[in-house]
């Protein structure tokens, strides 16, 4: 299995987010996996301009380094999605990223991959940030196995407490797994069911505007 762990903070893979993502990478990596990373600190990947030429033509304009990433993305098994709760949200950096995803979302481009996601806070507020990032992966055909968070300001120091280190291991433990046995529970299947429909209707409405979309789901039969 082969996962990237995309971490959206300045602080890269040393900030508190990215050394527990890694902490998720490692595990995964003793049950046979290999891991990469990528850090969005600002400004690698800039803010969609809404332009719909993803819809339309299938890329996006842009010359920054979100095409690289988006190789490394197909070209893996496993996403790992870190960020730190900045004002009871993703980071703009990861949020950029995932605006830049809205083609892949309707295409449900990553199909297949399984994934989990990453948050830190300084005092809290992790559960929403980890389901909406849970909830992105679902629209672009992720299955997501879980999350795990830290609330930096409940501990002394930079180090995660045992108890949170254990949690993040059985992450990264938990996504080898599910992925090795395509589990997918009964709520991410419908969830996943209910989202694939509404994005083929989409693709129905909007079949005149967005060719390469309505061209990318005829060619897999699902209209
Ligand atoms: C711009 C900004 C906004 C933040 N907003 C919050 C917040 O709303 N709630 C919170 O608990 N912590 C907040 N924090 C603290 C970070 O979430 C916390 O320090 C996190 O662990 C940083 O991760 P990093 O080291 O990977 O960047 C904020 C930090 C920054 C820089």
């Amino acid at each position: 299995m082969r996962i990237i762990g995309i971490v959206g903070s300045p602080r890269k893979e040393k900030g508190n987010t990215g050394r527990l993502m890694l902490e998720v990478l490692k595990s995964a990596q003793q049950q046979g996996a290999t891991f990469e990373t990528v850090a969005l600190p600002g400004g690698t990947v800039l803010p969609c301009l809404a332009c719909d030429t993803c819809h339309k033509k299938g890329f996006c304009p842009q010359r920054d380094e979100f095409d690289d990433i988006m190789g490394r993305i197909m070209a893996s098994d496993g996403i790992v999605l870190a960020s730190p709760n900045y004002i009871f949200n993703v980071s703009a950096q990861l949020k950029a990223f995932m605006d830049r995803c809205c083609g892949v979302i309707h295409c449900l481009g990553f199909e297949g991959r399984y994934g989990a996601s990453v948050v830190t806070s300084g005092g809290g507020d992790e559960a929403p940030i980890a389901e909406m990032m849970n909830h992105f992966m679902i629209t672009t055909g992720v299955t997501p196995v879980g999350s795990v968070w830290a609330t930096m300001g409940s501990f002394e120091g930079d180090e995660f407490p045992d108890e949170i280190v254990v949690r993040a291991r059985a992450l990264g433990r938990k996504l080898v797994d599910d992925w090795r046995k395509k589990n997918v529970p009964a709520d991410i299947a419908e969830r996943k069911v209910r989202f694939a429909e509404r994005m083929r209707q989409l693709m129905l409405y909007r079949k005149d505007e967005w060719p390469y979309e309505y061209q990318y789901w005829q060619k897999k039969n699902r209209l």
